[in-house]
């Protein structure tokens, strides 16, 4: 068997090629971003060409890096942002329209007319998600409703459906010459279109969003035995490697943190943070605004599932101080920045860019600063950032111990923000647990890895993979329970004021 898996992580401003060792240890990489695409208020795409693109470069340049050929991979996985739609069309290879992506809110109307109708409640029920522009199934009618021809298309099995995963898994077996159309059942479960129970694609489901079968990928676990489809030999590997594993990002990174047992959690912080409990082979549905997704599934086993609490806006309301308004210079200064000052000042930020996810579901929202003073400066802006970074992921804990009754004793994190070491002491004061990250901070890249090994024997058993997980860094929580209580109540008091800011 050969040494190494490779994992292909396309995510929402970038996409990377990971190539890992059978411990687990990275051993190349190369990263590209692409455009994020802004036509309109709320409105946010992608260009599928440029991201396959993208994908192309990052396989052979990470080979190329680290002298390696395809014969050298065991196997390949891929995880992906989840949610952001394409449509394309299955003989000639073209896009209908842009990649719409998960933050892009211009299917409110969509949304709310589904509550209005009472639809609302088989959704949460049957796919245990809230209708919420997030999902994929309001992005897919939207195109059928707008893009000319693509509705006869779609119903003659011409025009397909996929989120990332599908767009790229399409490529890599062959494109217009005989691809594979699947996805696998995390990335289904974010459609507002699957069952959970059955794992199927839902004929109700799809009359609600008026969306034809015909479209719609084949379901697979999500680390295939029997895998999905082998490279081509003409696309960037150069050979054949069998395509095993296919999660979405935010459940291979659970998998990338050996979250195997039920309780077990991790919370991802990158452009949005998303808090995913293994909730084992039960289906816990929440009351409390958390989803119940799939985990994962591996082969033939039963599925495991998740409650997950996602927040549309954390590491992005960083790159807002530095893109917008410009006020740092790198990701970085806003460390250096907030350090300046001993605390927020009375300063609370809620970067409700998108609405609210995560518990309060809320797209009639609109981000706020409040509590300035003329005392504060750009320092405490910095700091509230941080610090609304921890608050919303502190409303996602409280939701989740309500819905679930798993009080966590320690967070486990990982993503791009964890490198913020005040970031993660004020996420340990302001939940009042010790945070801890592993060495391998590249957790998603790594679940796919371990999705993919798995199904070919490269690893076998979850054990194996737990011996992989080492702490790098713990963060023991230092403030009072007074302080922490009075920041937390500034907090809940500032999320109020941004409800029913615009109409939906
Ligand atoms: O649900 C959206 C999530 O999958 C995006 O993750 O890391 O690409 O921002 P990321």
């Amino acid at each position: 068997m050969a040494d190494f898996v490779g994992a292909l992580d396309q995510g929402t401003t970038s996409t990377r090629f990971m190539i890992f060792d059978h411990g687990g240890n990275e051993v190349a990489r190369h990263q590209l971003e692409h455009e994020q695409i802004l036509p309109r208020a709320g409105w946010v795409e992608h260009n599928p060409t440029e991201i396959w693109e993208r994908t192309r470069a990052v396989i052979e340049s990470t080979l190329n890096r680290a002298d390696l050929r395809h014969t050298d991979l065991a196997a390949l996985g891929i995880t992906n942002q989840r949610e952001t739609t394409v449509v394309w069309n299955r003989r000639t290879g073209r896009p209908y329209y842009n990649a719409i992506v998960w933050q892009d809110t211009r299917t409110d109307r969509i949304a709310s007319a589904l509550e209005r109708e009472g639809k609302g409640e088989v959704i949460r029920h049957r796919a245990g998600l809230p209708p919420a522009t997030y999902f994929s199934g309001g992005k897919v009618q939207w195109i059928l409703e707008n893009v000319g021809g693509v509705r006869e298309a779609a119903e003659n099995g011409e025009a397909l459906f996929g989120n990332i995963d599908t767009w790229i898994l399409w490529h890599l077996t062959g494109g217009t010459d005989g691809g594979v159309h699947v996805t696998d059942v995390t990335n289904a479960s974010r459609t507002m279109l699957m069952d959970l129970e059955t794992l199927d694609w839902d004929d109700e489901l799809l009359s609600f969003f008026g969306i034809p079968r015909a479209m719609l990928p084949k379901i697979r676990p999500s680390s295939a035995p029997d895998p999905y489809g082998v490279t081509r030999p003409l696309g960037p590997l150069g050979g054949e490697v069998a395509l095993s594993g296919d999660l979405g990002d935010q459940q291979a990174a659970t998998v990338g943190q050996v979250c195997f047992a039920p309780g077990e959690a991790k919370n991802t912080y990158g452009t949005g943070n998303f808090l995913l409990l293994n909730t084992g082979t039960e289906l816990v549905r929440s009351k409390a605004g958390m989803l119940t997704t799939v985990c994962y599934r591996f082969g033939e086993d039963a599925p495991v599932y998740a409650l997950e609490g996602s927040i549309a806006v954390t590491g992005s309301a960083v790159q807002w101080l530095r893109d917008q308004l410009g006020v740092i210079s790198g990701a970085a200064q806003s460390e250096s920045l907030a350090r300046q000052v001993d605390d927020n000042g009375g300063v609370y930020f809620v970067p409700a860019f998108s609405g609210l996810f995560a518990p309060y579901w809320r797209s009639d929202a609109r981000g706020a600063i409040v509590g300035l003073s003329r005392y504060n400066t750009n320092a405490h802006l910095a700091r509230a950032t941080l610090e609304a970074i921890c608050y919303q992921s502190r409303d996602v804990v409280e939701a989740m111990r309500e819905d679930s009754g798993v009080s966590l004793d320690v967070l486990k994190v990982d993503g791009g923000v964890t490198a913020n070491e005040l970031c993660m002491q004020l996420q340990a004061d302001i939940l009042g647990v010790p945070v801890s990250r592993p060495v391998v901070a590249e957790t998603t890249a790594l679940g796919a890895a371990y999705a993919a090994g798995l199904a070919v024997g490269f690893w076998h058993t979850t054990d194996e993979l737990r011996q992989n997980w080492n702490e790098d860094r713990r963060w023991e929580p230092s403030w009072t329970e007074e302080q922490r209580e009075h920041g937390y109540a500034g907090w809940k008091k500032a999320v109020q004021r941004t409800f029913g800011w615009v109409e939906v």
